[in-house]
C-alpha cells in the first residue's frame, strides 16, 4: 500500500478533505488524524477487520485495547453501557478534551477494539479535524498513538510517516499536536475511580470532580521502577538508551554533567533533553532543550519530539531529567520512566 499525505488546516478543515478520508474510514482503512494530544491512527470501530489492520500496521500486541473516538458527547451511550452517574461530571467538563473514560463496552463495539474485554476507552478529541473527521465518517473510531509500537508518540505527520509509511492508507497533516501527550486514562468501572495513565487532564482536575481518585499507573513508582531496570515493558522509547534522572533540579544536573562528560571521554555519543535554564556546558553532547521548567506545557508538546531529534542525531545515550509531580509533570515522569525502561536513578 502507498501512503498517501493530505495537508488539511488545523482551525477550518477543508471538507473535501474529510470526506476523502471520511469514505477511506468506512471502507475499513486506516486514517492517521492529528488530534490535541498526539496523532491517531484511525479505523472503524465497528469494523473487526479494520480495527485488526491498525493492530497489524503498528506491530502492536492484539492484547493492547485501543481508545474509541466519538464526535459528540451523545454518541458516548451508542460506544457505553451501563455509565455510573459520576462518569456525567466527566463528559461535561472534559469531553471534548484529553480525558479518556474506561466504560462498559456496548456490544456493537468490535470486540477486538477493546482486546476482548468487556471495558472500552473512550474520548471525544477537541481537534477540530478530529472531530469533523470522526463526525463525517458517521461511526465510532479506534485509534491509538499513529507511532509504530514501543516508539515515542508521533506528535507530528512527519513522525507518523517515519514509522508507519505505507502501512496506513492516509495522513491527514493538520500540523504539530497541541498537548504533546497522550489523553488521562481514568476507569470509571472501578471504585474509587483510577487514573491508569496520567496525561494532557492533570490529576488535580481529576481530584476536583473526585478527591478520592486513586492513581495505579505501576510507572510511577520511581523506586520499584528502579529496582527493577529491564522488567519493565519497553513503551515510548527512543532508539537510544534512556537514563531518568530523579531529584532536585541542581543534584539533577550536576548528574547529569558528571555523567555525560565521563560517556563522552568514553567515546559515546550523547543526548541531553533540558529544561531552558539549566545551566550545561556540554561540548560534544546534543543538548535538547524542551522549554523553561516551569512551563510544562511547552515541555509536552517538545517531549517525544525531542526523543525523535536526538536519535536523528544517532546518539548512543539520553540522559534526561524530571519536571516534579504537579500539573502534566506526573505524566512527563510516566513517559520518561517508561522510555527509560526502568533506568531511574535517584540524585538526592
Ligand atoms: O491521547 C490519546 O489517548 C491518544 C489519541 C490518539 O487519542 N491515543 C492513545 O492511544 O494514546 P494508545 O493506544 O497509544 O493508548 C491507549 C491506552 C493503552 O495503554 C491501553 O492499555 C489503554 O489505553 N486502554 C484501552 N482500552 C482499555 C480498557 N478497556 N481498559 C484499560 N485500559 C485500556
Ligand atoms: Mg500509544
Amino acid at each position: 500500500m502507498k501512503t498517501r499525505i493530505l495537508a488539511i488546516d488545523p482551525l477550518h478543515p477543508a471538507p473535501d478533505v474529510i470526506a476523502e478520508a471520511a469514505h477511506v474510514l468506512r471502507s475499513g482503512g486506516l486514517v492517521a488524524f492529528p488530534t490535541e494530544t498526539v496523532y491517531g491512527l484511525g479505523a472503524n470501530a465497528l469494523d473487526p477487520a479494520a480495527v485488526a489492520r491498525i493492530f497489524a500496521a503498528k506491530d502492536r500486541p492484539a492484547t493492547n485495547p485501543l481508545i474509541v473516538h466519538i464526535a459528540e458527547r451523545a454518541d458516548l451511550v451508542s460506544v457505553a453501557v451501563d455509565l455510573p452517574p459520576i462518569a456525567d461530571e466527566f463528559v461535561r467538563q472534559h469531553f471534548p478534551g484529553a480525558l479518556t473514560l474506561i466504560l462498559k463496552r456496548h456490544p456493537r463495539i468490535a470486540a477486538n477494539v477493546s482486546a476482548g474485554l468487556d471495558t472500552i476507552a473512550v474520548r471525544m478529541p477537541s481537534h477540530p479535524v478530529a472531530q469533523a473527521l470522526i463526525g463525517a465518517a458517521g461511526v465510532p473510531v479506534a485509534a491509538p498513538s499513529a507511532n509504530r509500537f514501543s516508539r515515542p508518540s508521533a506528535t507530528t505527520a512527519a513522525h507518523v510517516l517515519q514509522d508507519l509509511e505505507n502501512r496506513v492508507d492516509l495522513i491527514l497533516d493538520g500540523g504539530a499536536a497541541l498537548i504533546g501527550i497522550e489523553s488521562t486514562i481514568l476507569d470509571l468501572t472501578v471504585d474509587p475511580p483510577a487514573v491508569l495513565r496520567p496525561g494532557g487532564v492533570p490529576l488535580e482536575s481529576i481530584r476536583q470532580i473526585v478527591p478520592n481518585a486513586a492513581v495505579h499507573s505501576r510507572f510511577l513508582e520511581i523506586d520499584s521502577a528502579a529496582s527493577a531496570p529491564g522488567q519493565m515493558l519497553k513503551h515510548y522509547s527512543p532508539r537510544a538508551e534512556l537514563r531518568f534522572y530523579v531529584g532536585t533540579p541542581q543534584s539533577m544536573i550536576a548528574h547529569i554533567a558528571k555523567d555525560a562528560h565521563a560517556l563522552i571521554a568514553a567515546g559515546r555519543r550523547v543526548g541531553v533533553l533540558a529544561a531552558d535554564e539549566d545551566r550545561l556546558d556540554l561540548p560534544g553532547a546534543a543538548v535538547m532543550r524542551l522549554g523553561s521548567a516551569s512551563d510544562l506545557d511547552q515541555i509536552a508538546v517538545r517531549l517525544f519530539s525531542g526523543m525523535r531529534d536526538l536519535d536523528a542525531q544517532h546518539v548512543d545515550v539520553i540522559l534526561a531529567r524530571d519536571f516534579g509531580e504537579d500539573g502534566l509533570g506526573l505524566a512527563l515522569r510516566d513517559r520518561l520512566t517508561r522510555a527509560a525502561e526502568g533506568r531511574v536513578l535517584r540524585v538526592e
